[in-house]
């Protein structure tokens, strides 16, 4: 672990020092939008392929996965890194799929920590790879992990993953709360008359540990349409459950996608309701999407995808995919119900876009 910081502070130094010779970035080079949001994280899907098959996600059988010659080369993704810190970007999240499933996940980590002006580093992941990987991923620089994890139970982790694994994640887990990662966060999917019922078992979790279990809504990007079969469980209704269930909850800061965020007093973590469904925190989006095949969205709900990759295959500048990028983000609707009604969403599953 000491190594794993001493590294980290190399790297660190370094980057104070190339940051003293680099020219300031002036504020119009950000990328903005018609409604004055700015956005400086770039949330980059690496696969669409998935060791787990969460019945929410994906069917059984998987979906048609884009070969591999679709998917970004780990070249065309530190292009991408290296034009888009230019413009500002200085949050990296590695999606997918499973991100942990693309071998060159830390190469691609120490490539961002080794941009100038990427502050920060993080992965989405379902946690079964965590424990063989967690020390590379640290090594490379990686400063926060968002793990899956949608019940404590093993019974009900095989209906909702179809798969065995409960113990991998939890171990998973602990290694991540053990590192020297800055933020560890858990992601779980809230669903009615499924995991309702344990809302305080992942609030004790926030007891001892420093990290933030997120409660997230349900969203329609899985080909079955599993919430409309009534599992649906609404950010307000979480929000007001947790109230009435736990007496000490102080308000405190979270980050973007954290609308409703708690701590229970004497806590030293986090509890927080992201309304993914229901979108009251489009006001306050940061985010810049990049699908796995290299298509730009502006919005998680967005019908109309910007083809990055086809445009660096063409020989297309850096400039010129600087241009693509502001000019979509310039784009974006208001919010994500606007978004969603411009087409019919024809997609089979969540990692399709990335989350
Ligand atoms: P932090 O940076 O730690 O706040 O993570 P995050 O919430 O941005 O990312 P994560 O990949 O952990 O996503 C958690 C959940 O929030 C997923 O279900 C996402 O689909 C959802 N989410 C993330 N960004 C957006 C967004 O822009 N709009 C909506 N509606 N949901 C989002
Ligand atoms: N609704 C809500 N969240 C979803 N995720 C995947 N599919 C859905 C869905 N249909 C979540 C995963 C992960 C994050 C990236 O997206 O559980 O935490
Ligand atoms: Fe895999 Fe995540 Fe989809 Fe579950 S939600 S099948 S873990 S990509």
């Amino acid at each position: 672990m000491a190594g794993a910081i001493g590294k980290r502070m190399e790297v660190v130094k370094q980057k104070i020092q190339s940051f003293s010779d680099a020219p300031v970035r002036s504020a119009h080079a950000l990328i903005q939008d018609q409604f004055g949001r700015s956005f400086n994280y770039l949330r980059i899907a690496l696969n669409e392929q998935c060791n787990l098959r969460c019945i929410y996600c994906m069917p059984e059988e998987g979906i048609a996965f884009r070969t591999e010659d679709k998917l970004l080369t780990t070249d065309e993704i530190f292009r991408i890194i290296e034009l888009t810190a230019r413009l500002g970007i200085s949050k990296i999240r590695f999606t997918g799929g499973e991100p942990l499933l693309r071998k060159d996940l830390p190469k691609l980590i120490r490539f961002a920590n080794n941009t100038i002006g990427v502050e920060s580093i993080h992965l989405t992941t379902n946690g079964l790879l965590l424990v063989k990987h967690i020390e590379q991923l640290e090594d490379a620089g990686l400063t926060g992990i968002n793990i899956s994890l949608d019940t404590l139970k093993p019974e009900k982790f095989k209906v909702i993953t179809r798969r065995d694994g409960l113990n991998l994640v939890l171990d998973g887990l602990e290694k991540a709360i053990q590192s020297g990662m800055t933020s560890i966060k858990i992601n779980v999917v809230a669903m009615r008359d499924f995991n309702n019922d344990e809302l305080l078992d992942f609030v004790d979790l926030t007891r001892e540990n420093d990290i933030t279990v997120r409660f997230i809504e349900l969203m329609p990007f899985d080909a079955h349409q599993i919430w409309k079969t009534g599992k649906f469980y609404g950010a307000d209704h979480i929000v007001s459950d947790l109230k009435r269930q736990i007496k000490d909850l102080e308000s405190v800061d979270g980050s973007r996608t954290e609308h409703h965020i708690f701590r229970v007093k004497g806590h030293k973590g986090k509890l927080a309701v992201i309304p993914a469904y229901s979108r009251s925190l489009c006001g306050e989006c940061n985010r810049i999407r990049l699908t796995a095949d290299g298509k730009l969205l502006n919005c998680l709900y967005s019908q109309e995808e910007t083809n990055i990759r086809d445009a660096m295959r063409s020989g297309c500048s850096d400039d010129e995919i600087g241009k693509m990028f502001r000019k979509t983000m310039w784009k974006k609707f208001q919010d994500g119900w606007d978004a969603q009604n411009q087409g019919n969403d024809q997609r089979e599953s969540m990692t399709q876009i990335g989350g």
